[in-house]
């Protein structure tokens, strides 16, 4: 099937070529590659993290009762650095990422770093990996992936928030999130299945939080749907079975004429970085953008729609089937809304165009 994932898309552990010049960035796709650093800082029942420090990329060292392991106390972060035609790296609004992890770290009952000390570790990071960041010419063919990382990595065995925590940031180069066949650099259609019996978040659970067990949640629905072909899963709302909530790893946007919805914020959905900037985007570029209650009816007579995240970027979506109907978009191809919207942002991101939101940081 042409919409069969590449081998060394998401989800596919690999260390990887042992140096940056045996990267294939054409047919690069999102599975780890191990680096050279990676960045460490604790805290204790104080609260407050310190010390931070670079350390060689390496397995870590946790105890079998570490909160996170027992409990799932734990939350991750993704954002990527570009690397500029000059030559400098570029990183993406990642003060935006220090603050999402603070407010999920709050609903998980864990400290977190100011966001002063998340953007320093994620420089530093990147900087210590500097040789990782693509730079063959012409930029876009990949990026670093930045994954931040809090965790109760103190020891609990009755249910309670652990007493010591660790930040931690690894980085990988990574290509494509879906490669499915590739039409346009950077743009590859995917094909989703609606869910209907199980659901991603609850009303009042941690769904709008970057929670790792909101991730491990989806498994077993993005699985189903791998093995009968499709690229991944959009999930309903589990009060009505009818509002469209998001898809396993990225937000969705549903293209009516000049009109783009997507669903709102509301406790369920996470609040995507990218979700955020390709709404100013459109507006931008004179869409109407509404953040509302998405029906899932709605589907069936809408002219386009994508998804949006770090890793996913913005992909097009060229079918979703549900109850056992199936409907195409873009006639095979990219929809114009979703090539503008991709153009415009990741030109922004790579230092391509001038930056009027002030959204990268050099
Ligand atoms: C991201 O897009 O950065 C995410 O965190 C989603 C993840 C499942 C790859």
């Amino acid at each position: 099937s042409p919409f069969k994932r590449d081998a060394v898309a998401s989800g596919t552990y690999s260390t990887g070529p042992a140096d940056v010049a045996s990267i294939d960035w054409d047919n690069l796709g999102f599975g780890y590659i191990a680096t050279d650093y990676m960045y460490m800082m604790k805290c204790d029942q104080g609260g407050t993290f310190s010390n931070g420090e670079l350390q060689r990329f390496a397995n870590i060292e946790l105890s079998p009762s570490a909160g996170v392991l027992n409990y799932g106390q734990g939350l991750f972060e993704g954002l990527k650095a570009y690397m500029k035609e000059d030559g400098n790296i570029l990183l993406f609004r990642p003060e935006e990422n220090a603050t999402r992890m603070q407010t999920g770290a709050e609903r998980m009952c864990m400290p977190a770093p100011t966001v002063e000390q998340f953007v320093e570790a994620v420089k530093a990071t990147v900087l210590a990996n500097k040789r990782w960041v693509n730079q063959v010419p012409p930029p876009g063919k990949g990026s670093l992936y930045i994954r931040p990382l809090l965790m109760g990595s103190g020891a609990v065995l009755g249910l309670a928030p652990a007493p010591e925590y660790t930040f931690l940031i690894y980085v990988s180069p990574v290509g494509n999130y879906f490669k499915v066949c590739l039409l346009q650099e950077g743009l590859a259609p995917i094909n989703l299945i609606v869910e209907h019996e199980l659901h991603r978040a609850t009303p009042g659970g941690t769904g709008g939080v970057k929670t790792i067990g909101n991730y491990a949640a989806v498994l077993k629905a993005q699985s189903a749907a791998k093995a009968k072909g499709y690229s991944d899963v959009l999930y309903l709302d589990c009060v009505n079975k009818k509002y469209l909530e998001e898809v396993s790893s990225c937000n969705i946007f549903v293209v009516k004429g000049n009109t783009i919805s997507t669903p709102a914020i509301k406790g369920t959905i996470l609040p995507g970085i990218t979700r955020k900037s390709i709404i100013d985007v459109a507006r931008s570029q004179e869409f109407q953008v509404e953040e509302r209650l998405v029906a899932v009816d709605e589907l069936l007579d809408a002219d386009e729609v994508f998804c949006t995240g770090t890793a996913v970027v913005v992909s097009p979506v060229g079918s979703i089937t549900y109850k056992g109907e199936t409907k195409k978009y873009g006639g095979g191809g990219v929809g114009a809304v979703s090539q503008k919207l991709y153009t415009v942002l990741t030109s922004l991101q790579m230092g391509l165009t001038e930056d009027k939101m002030n959204w990268t940081l050099e």
